[in-house]
């Protein structure tokens, strides 16, 4: 069986990205999600802030490990003798992205595979930016993120 790294930013994880992790555990032997350190994007929560939280929301799956990268992601998948990363494809529009993501990572390192899992169809609408710009807008973003997480992406907003 396969080990696979999960990765994103996870600013901050949601139900959609529970749900590759949950199903993605059911298939390989371990599971890695990865929180990228390194993100063009301009985080909400801190790095020690999302592993933390990721950790917290993984606790029940044993063979899912949390941590976190800098640089290359292919590189890491070596280092850590990963050999498949998983990605979730909401909709048609994440294809052209993904697929060129998953063909340079192949050009870079040819043994690293890139799997993808459908998105729960429950979860196809939602994205990490969705999530914080209701809470922003002290909206509802419960059965977006995990109960847990509600008031602490709420607290981000001091509401
Ligand atoms: N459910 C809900 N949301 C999902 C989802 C799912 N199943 N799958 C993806 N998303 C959301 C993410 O939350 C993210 O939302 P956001 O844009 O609002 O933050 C969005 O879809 C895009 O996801 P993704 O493409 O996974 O982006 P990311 O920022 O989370 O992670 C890395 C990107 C870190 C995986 C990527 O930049 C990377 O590999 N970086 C390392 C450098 C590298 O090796 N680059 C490639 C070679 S040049």
């Amino acid at each position: 069986m396969a080990k696979a790294v999960y990765p994103g930013s996870f600013d901050p994880i949601t139900n959609g990205h529970l749900d590759i992790i949950k199903r993605a555990s059911e298939i390989f032997e371990e599971v890695t999600v990865a929180v990228a350190i390194n993100s063009s994007k301009e985080p909400l929560f801190t790095i020690e802030e999302r592993i933390e939280i990721v950790k917290r929301v993984v606790q029940d799956y044993p063979n899912v490990k949390v941590d976190t990268f800098n640089g290359l992601l292919v590189e890491y998948c070596k280092d850590k003798d990963a050999n498949v990363i998983i990605k979730g494809l909401r909709a048609v529009s994440d294809f052209e992205y993904e697929f060129q993501m998953a063909s340079i990572n192949k050009k870079l390192v040819d043994d690293v595979e890139t799997l993808f899992m459908m998105t729960n169809t429950k979860y196809s609408y939602l994205s990490s930016s969705l999530v914080k710009e209701i809470a922003r807008l002290n909206g509802c973003i419960k059965d977006l993120v995990p109960d847990e997480l509600v008031p602490i992406v709420r607290g981000k907003f001091n509401l």
